[in-house]
């Protein structure tokens, strides 16, 4: 079983290079190499690293398939309305979504809703509607938040689908049929708000708002309670060593390393069978057990599949689903790093290439809930503070190593800063009509910024350390969302568009003389190496910005198909090669980049209920 996993893939994949270096690190460290040896540029290197056909690659393999991309998010439970949490998750995807397509990838991006299971049960009784219609109501209500938050979804999956009930039918047959599902009696407790069996070291003594003892789940603090049921059982304790082997061989499979080693230490425990069933007479909303109907599949396994069924699973899946990569909060990681990879080795199909982790966001110091009434409504942030704002701010605050707070107030002073002083005063300051009367995308001069800064041109050392910098930044990028770090990425482009302000006032071209001729190139050059910086950044932030990096590109007069990974050769007029943009007309609209913020319109947040609630 093990030849499924990544690295045994790529070995039986022939190709002697790339496919072999998984970590991101080492391929910087081959990017180095590649560059001592040989000259390559940056854009080879990425085409490279990611097996596009291109003469120079020294990878033989590039198959169609190695160009795949598929990533998902969890399926949001239906019992609550979305919250900026959800956005989160959704976001994060998204980005490395419309990355990997910027880097000419073949890409899915799966989204949708978990829609089974006794939380969404009692949910739908508390509600006093059918069970189908709620779901559908509040499935609806994550589409819309997600194409509002500008979520380039491929599909939507919501597991009340019969291509869903299809898939995990045979999921199940195939468990069954390989002898990993037996019929036996669960004894122990169980959280219905997670969904999650838990043994008696998870669970601690509380009290409820009454002052009652209960018994709480030390990871969620969540109410449990215990439960003797017959119900059929996974073999999980017989994939205890195959799942080290897999994490051991594939340090980086769990990304930041530090749940990777989280996940290692839970299986040093013991790793008990895993019930897979609840009796009908406790669980009616979900799918029947194939072949005995009074029981009903656990939710958990219902919901894995969903990412198999979007592939196609059982018939199509195969080509998609060893491209699959999957983004989850940390609260739900033993679902997708211990039962998840069992039930795939169960079922003999290829475990996940990654799982990125992120952390949980808390609104001013507290975790969100709706008795404290402090859930976040994506729809009413994105109102306030643009889609484009809220996205800049979940990604640009965002860490997945830990928690982060959410503050209207730091959304405001972040975006006021980054995107409308610092990176829209910077395409104002070189589209402006004083002094960029005729509109277009200036002309180099290479005497004013020669290649050395000897050569006796206007170029001072800050301004070749700037060049350095914005050229270094789009490896930088890519090796930052790669690793879900799309804050550093951010932070890399903030500190270039702040060396890029600098040179600008460094050089003050409003105080050169148009009709005097060498004043004249020498404006020109510090608009077109500005105007270069600013291609850049706008590439660069497709993925977390697209709304406004679309409004940049364009007034700079880039086309679409201009806008990719290939695109970011900058400032090819510095290196003696011809630039395609210069003497190019401008876009049009001259309208604001991002208006500012004002702080007055943000509600104090303490103590506000939130409107919409499913119930
Ligand atoms: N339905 C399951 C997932 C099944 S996937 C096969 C589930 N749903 S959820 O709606 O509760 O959570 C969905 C995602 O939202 C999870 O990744 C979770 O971590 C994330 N978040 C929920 N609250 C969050 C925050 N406060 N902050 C960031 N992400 C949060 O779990």
């Amino acid at each position: 079983m093990l030849y499924s996993y990544t690295r045994s893939s790529c070995l039986k994949m022939k190709s002697p290079c790339c496919h072999l270096i998984s970590n991101i690190s080492i391929r910087v460290k081959l990017f180095r190499y590649i560059l001592n040896g040989r000259h390559v540029s940056p854009s080879v290197h990425v085409k490279c690293l990611y097996n596009r056909p291109v003469s120079r690659c020294f990878c033989t393999d590039h198959t169609q398939r190695s160009k795949l991309y598929y990533i998902t998010t969890p399926i949001f439970y239906v019992n609550a309305s979305p919250h900026i949490g959800h956005v989160y998750s959704a976001v994060t995807a998204d980005c490395l979504h419309r990355y990997k397509l910027l880097q000419g990838y073949e890409s899915r991006f799966a989204t949708g809703t978990d829609e089974h299971g006794l939380k969404i049960q009692q949910a739908a009784g508390l509600s006093g509607k059918d069970p189908l219609s709620f779901c559908t109501e509040v499935s609806d209500r994550f589409k819309n938040v997600f194409r509002r938050s500008a979520i380039l979804y491929t599909d939507y999956i919501r597991t009340t689908e019969e291509r869903h009930r299809q898939a995990v039918e045979h999921f199940w047959t195939v468990l069954h049929s390989k002898g990993f599902i037996y019929k036996g009696t669960y004894e122990g407790w169980y959280s219905t708000p997670d969904e999650s069996f838990l043994t008696p070291t998870q669970v601690t003594d509380s009290t409820d708002s009454m002052g009652r003892e209960i018994k709480i789940s030390i990871e969620s603090g969540h109410k449990v309670e215990w439960m003797k049921e017959e119900n059929y059982m996974f073999r999980l304790s017989k994939f205890r060593s195959e799942l080290l082997n897999w994490l051991r061989l594939n340090p980086n499979v769990i990304h930041p390393v530090k749940f990777q080693h989280l996940v290692l230490q839970w299986l040093e425990d013991d790793l008990p069978d895993l019930s897979v069933s609840r009796q009908k007479s406790r669980l009616r909303w979900g799918i029947s057990v194939p072949g005995d109907p009074e029981q009903i599949i656990y939710v958990w396994l219902d919901a894995l599949v969903n990412y198999l069924t979007v592939v196609g699973y059982p018939q199509n899946h195969v080509e998609w689903w060893t491209a699959a990569h999957h983004v989850v909060g940390k609260d739900i990681l033993k679902f997708h790093a211990i039962y998840w990879p069992a039930f795939l080795l169960a079922a003999g199909l290829p475990l996940p290439q990654k799982i990125y982790v992120h952390s949980h966001w808390t609104v001013e110091g507290k975790k969100m809930s709706k008795s404290l009434g402090n859930v976040v409504d994506p729809s009413e942030a994105m109102e306030k503070f643009t889609v484009d704002g809220l996205r800049y701010f979940l990604l640009r605050q965002g860490v997945p190593d830990s928690d982060c707070d959410y503050y209207d107030d730091k959304v405001v002073k972040m975006c006021n800063s980054e995107l409308a002083d610092a990176l829209g005063g910077l395409l104002n300051r070189c589209t402006a009509l004083s002094l960029n009367p005729k509109q277009v995308y200036a002309e180099f001069c290479n005497t004013c910024f020669p290649k050395e800064s000897l050569e006796g041109g206007k170029a001072v050392l800050e301004d070749y350390r700037m060049v350095e910098s914005v050229s270094a930044l789009p490896v930088l990028v890519e090796q930052h969302f790669e690793n879900l770090q799309a804050y550093k990425a951010l932070e890399a482009i903030t500190a270039c568009v702040r060396q890029t302000n600098g040179f600008i006032q460094r050089h003050a071209p409003w105080k050169l003389d148009r009709n005097d001729c060498k004043d004249k190139q020498w404006l020109n050059t510090i608009l077109h190496v500005s105007l270069e910086c600013l291609r850049i950044y706008g590439i660069l932030l497709q993925p977390v910005v697209p709304g406004l990096a679309d409004k940049m590109l364009s007034r700079l007069g880039i086309k679409p198909e201009e806008r990719n990974w290939d695109s970011l050769n900058f400032l090819v007029k510095y290196k003696g090669e011809d630039c395609p943009f210069e003497r190019r007309a401008l876009g049009p609209d001259r309208g604001i980049l991002f208006s500012r913020l004002e702080r007055s319109k943000v509600i104090p947040r303490i103590g506000t209920r939130q409107k919409s609630k499913p119930h």
